[in-house]
């Protein structure tokens, strides 16, 4: 006979997800670490303040399975810098990755491997096809969570190292305003 499974859901309003096993990573302030380029800024903020926080469905692994996570980035700024993730590129450097806005607003910083950056604009509803071989880091340059939708394939992996030199860009407030800057060596 036919079964009826009971899918996991999303709240488009908070992205709560709602669902059994969800596995939930806090990332706090202490583990970030050379991501902010205010050292002194950096270091004045407890180190276990939570930056963001990452939420998993249960999904299969291996080729061709899919995961799908939410990233919940807390407003705020280091410095003047905007709240942000760490970034990465896959492990997997071919591989793709699609992210959803679902609540606050903010940028997605994209990098190509010649260290070629472009950003988006990340709002509830907004759609980014991230594609293969383009590291990508959120940034929350709003004052709510900035929550995201993100499905990939399980073999991608993540390759933070090859970022140690930081991303091509900053984004910054100054002057009163969002304002994206170019560096040399992150
Ligand atoms: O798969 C992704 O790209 C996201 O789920 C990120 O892992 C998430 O936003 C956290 O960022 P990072 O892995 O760079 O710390
Ligand atoms: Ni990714």
């Amino acid at each position: 006979s036919i079964t009826f499974n009971k899918p996991p859901s999303v709240a488009f309003l908070t992205g709560q997800f709602t669902a059994e096993n969800v596995i939930k990573k806090v990332t706090r302030s202490g583990d970030l670490s050379g991501v902010f380029h205010d050292i002194a800024a950096w270091q004045a903020i407890p180190s276990d303040t939570p930056i963001y926080e990452v939420e998993m469905l249960n999904s299969l692994q291996g080729e061709g399975e899919l995961y799908v996570g939410m990233t919940h980035l807390h407003p705020g700024r280091v410095g003047n810098e905007f709240h942000m993730t760490r970034g990465h590129f896959h492990q997997r450097r071919e591989q793709g990755e699609v992210y959803f806005g679902i609540r606050g607003s903010g940028l997605l910083l994209l990098q190509n491997e010649h260290r070629k950056a472009w950003l988006e604009h990340v709002s509830p509803g907004s759609v980014h096809i991230i594609p293969g071989d383009t590291a990508h880091r959120l940034i929350n340059t709003g004052s709510e969570v900035l929550s995201a939708l993100a499905v990939w394939p399980s073999i991608a992996g993540h390759d933070y190292g090859s970022l140690a030199q930081g991303f091509a860009a900053r984004v910054v407030l100054q002057d009163g305003k969002i304002q994206a800057k170019e560096v040399q060596n992150g």
